[in-house]
């Protein structure tokens, strides 16, 4: 397993040169990869420049691992060359479908829970680890909908494919959130069902809370509901990477980083009432 880089940011192209020009506390930083699949211009010139001083992580959002269309060869070795030139830490992508019969719908949808998922995803990812030759982090996604076919829990789903494929996770604590309140299951039965030799990395991010239903916006600063879980998921799983997303209402960097703040501060307290 790879060691904790300690707490991340998300990059984001407004904060590009408040970054190199102020060198703030950020540990790493996670870049979405598919911002950087070009041939040349400013966003490598500054994920180059950002490399030289951070520990990069890539995350995507267009591998499709569980669509039944066949994999993108030609992205798999764009982000293969990608890597090559910016030696991320690891590499992630999310557990989901993103369309079929290309069409290309834009959204990050769960999957079935069921034994044929499994059989039909799992493949799918040793293909990638091959291709990428390093193991693959999975994302949990946020959802809305569920299938009635299910047969197990998500976790179980998450713990049956890294099990079978070597794959590692991502554990989104803000998704397992919003996802409970939307599917009404206990957040922290999800927490504990995950097998904790398979957790890589940690997000962290803001939704909306609608009464009825939770919308994963990344637009507002972590609620305390997330707060908590987060300190039940670092009592549990002890000092993962964890990462700060905003993808809307993108606030100056030094605020992101007071927030960041808050996580450090909040793990510190959580590992030391778990030891
Ligand atoms: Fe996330």
């Amino acid at each position: 397993m790879q060691p904790a880089l300690g707490f991340g940011l998300g990059l984001r192209p407004v904060h590009y040169t408040a970054i190199l020009e102020s060198a703030p506390a950020v540990d790493w930083f996670e870049v979405i990869t598919e911002n950087y699949l070009v041939g040349g211009g400013r966003p490598l010139y500054f994920l180059d420049a950002i490399r030289a001083r951070y520990p990069i992580v890539m995350h995507g959002v267009s591998l499709s691992i569980g669509s039944t269309a066949a994999l993108d060869e030609d992205y798999l070795r764009r982000v293969r060359d990608l890597a090559a030139r910016c030696a991320p830490e690891w590499i992630s992508d999310h557990l989901c479908w993103t369309g079929t019969d290309g069409r290309n719908l834009h959204d990050l949808l769960p999957l079935p829970y069921t034994p044929e998922a499994v059989a039909h995803v799992a493949p799918r990812i040793e293909h990638v680890q091959e291709r990428l030759g390093r193991p693959l982090v999975l994302e949990n996604v946020s959802s809305y909908v569920s299938y009635t076919s299910s047969a197990m829990s998500e976790w179980e789903f998450l713990a049956a494919l890294a099990r079978r494929t070597g794959c590692r996770l991502l554990l989104d604590v803000n998704n397992v959130y919003v996802s409970s309140r939307n599917h009404g299951f206990e957040a922290t039965e999800f927490i504990d069902g995950v097998p904790l030799e398979a957790v890589q990395q940690l997000h962290l991010a803001g939704h909306q809370d609608h009464g009825t239903h939770c919308i994963d916006t990344h637009d507002a600063p972590v609620r305390d509901e997330v707060w908590d879980l987060y300190a039940h998921t670092v009592r549990r799983f002890g000092p993962v990477s964890t990462l700060l997303e905003r993808d809307d209402q993108i606030p100056p960097l030094t605020e992101l980083v007071a927030e960041l703040e808050h996580a450090r501060a909040v793990a510190r307290d959580a590992r030391a009432e778990a030891a």
